[in-house]
């Protein structure tokens, strides 16, 4: 079986490592993958775009495809799916609408409105002045999100009434129409990723990940600068609960909107220090780094799961097996993001990393006549598993340590709470 994973990040890189395990997967191709992916035995890029979809689809066509799994949001958004499925070509990732859980925060809060779901009380604005007054009324701390996709720059945890009211001007001047504002929640975050073929709903296992830049999980919003799994925080008895209070409402709601969701629905979740759980954002895909934290765990083929969400078919699949300990990934970054940072610097280090006995995802890499080299803000994620999260942590840092950039930056404490 062939399958084509479309996304360039650490999450394709994982997902194709993965999928390669098996001995049913003959290959893999990624449009456009990265420095890692082009260097896995039985995986090739190909140069294209995540929103070519008329290239994907010669691509799959050519290549005799069973499957594409879609990485990132931005061509679900655009409706990749769609337009794979009426070409009766095979995908892993919702359809447009389906999308729209992570595309527009208004349209998941009132799915989550409807549904019942826990979640922030909020309201949705068109206008700066009816959202400024609202936010004087209900005073500081404040939650501003905007609407539409944002890479991770949309939402304003603000302590302040003022910061909250520049933060609405500045989202209504960069062409946002649509604001949410609500309520600030406290308490610990954490990730539960979802396999669903718009019936049956199997999680993954729970995730944390640390989206501050610094230590002490301080500092800008990145994409995520490294994360660990299984997180203890989600015990059993809160895992039913996502189950039954978040998940199924949510898939039985889309269904109400006639909407088949077939894909990752990734529940970020907000846990308040008296052990209430409530939904801070939906996404419509795998999490990255999240997924370079759960898949080295998995022990149930992958491609197995994705083809039954796929078809429809995955209440017949067996429970998914996991494999035993923990996981733990950190983030290599080029040294300024999540704001401006130079790419093109020579990496060295990799084999020796590997050596420690941790894999190393490339996430911005490119490979330029036997030259690795840094092309994006989040370079490498490096996952080291083992017994208890001291020994993943202590496996994946070990690794990290062999691998050399210039301006290269990570977090010292990933998963600080595991171990403190
Ligand atoms: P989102 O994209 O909605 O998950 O927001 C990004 C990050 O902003 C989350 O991971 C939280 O750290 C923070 N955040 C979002 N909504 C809230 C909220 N209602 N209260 C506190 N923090 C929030
Ligand atoms: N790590 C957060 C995300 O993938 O959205």
């Amino acid at each position: 079986m062939k399958i084509l994973v479309i996304g360039n990040g650490g999450r394709e890189h994982a997902i194709a490592w993965k999928l390669l395990q098996s001995e049913k997967i003959q290959e893999v191709i990624c449009i456009p993958g990265n420095g890692g992916t082009a260097t896995m035995p039985k995986c090739r890029n190909y140069a294209g775009r995540v929103d070519d979809f008329d290239e994907i689809i010669k691509v799959a066509r050519t290549n005799d495809i069973s499957l594409v799994v879609v990485g990132p949001e931005l061509p679900l958004s655009l409706g990749i799916s769609d337009r794979l499925q009426s070409q009766n070509i095979k995908v892993f990732g919702p359809t447009q609408a389906g999308a729209e859980i992570e595309a527009s925060k208004s349209w998941a809060k009132s799915l989550m409105q409807e549904a019942g779901i826990p979640t922030a009380k909020a309201e949705i604005f068109t206008d700066a002045a009816a959202a400024k007054a609202y936010v004087a009324t209900q005073g500081a701390p404040i939650v501003v999100k905007a609407d539409g996709l944002a890479a991770g720059k949309g939402v304003i945890v603000a302590p302040t009434v003022e910061e909250a009211q520049t933060a609405i001007d500045r989202l209504f001047e960069s062409n946002f129409e649509v604001l949410v504002v609500e309520e600030c929640l406290t308490g610990e975050e954490v990730s539960v990723l979802a396999l669903t073929d718009g019936l049956t709903i199997r999680p993954l296992l729970p995730a944390q990940d640390h989206k501050r830049i610094g230590e002490g999980d301080t500092g800008a919003n990145t994409g995520g600068m490294g994360a660990y799994a299984p997180a203890p925080i989600l015990t059993p008895e809160l895992m039913a609960r996502v189950q039954t209070e978040v998940l199924e409402p949510a898939i039985a709601t889309l269904q109400k909107r006639g909407i088949d969701y077939r894909g990752v629905l990734y529940a970020g979740l907000m846990i308040s220090p008296q052990g209430d759980l409530k939904v801070l954002e939906f996404n419509c895909r795998f999490g990255d780094p999240e997924t370079q934290a759960i898949l080295p765990l998995l022990e149930t083929p992958l491609e197995d799961l994705l083809l039954a969400c796929s078809e429809r078919k995955l209440e017949a699949q067996p429970p998914i097996a996991w494999k035993p300990g923990v996981a733990a990934c950190v983030v290599l970054s080029s040294g300024g993001y999540p704001g401006d940072y130079q790419t093109g610097k020579v990496i060295t280090g990799i084999a020796e990393a590997e050596d420690r006995g941790a894999t190393v995802f490339h996430a911005g890499t490119q490979s330029q006549q036997e030259k690795l080299l840094t092309d994006g803000g989040r370079v490498f994620g490096v996952t080291g598993v083992g017994e208890n999260f001291a020994k993943a942590i202590d496996r994946a840092y070990a690794a990290v340590n062999c691998i050399q950039f210039e301006a290269m930056y990570y977090r010292r404490d990933i998963g600080h709470r595991m171990t403190s």
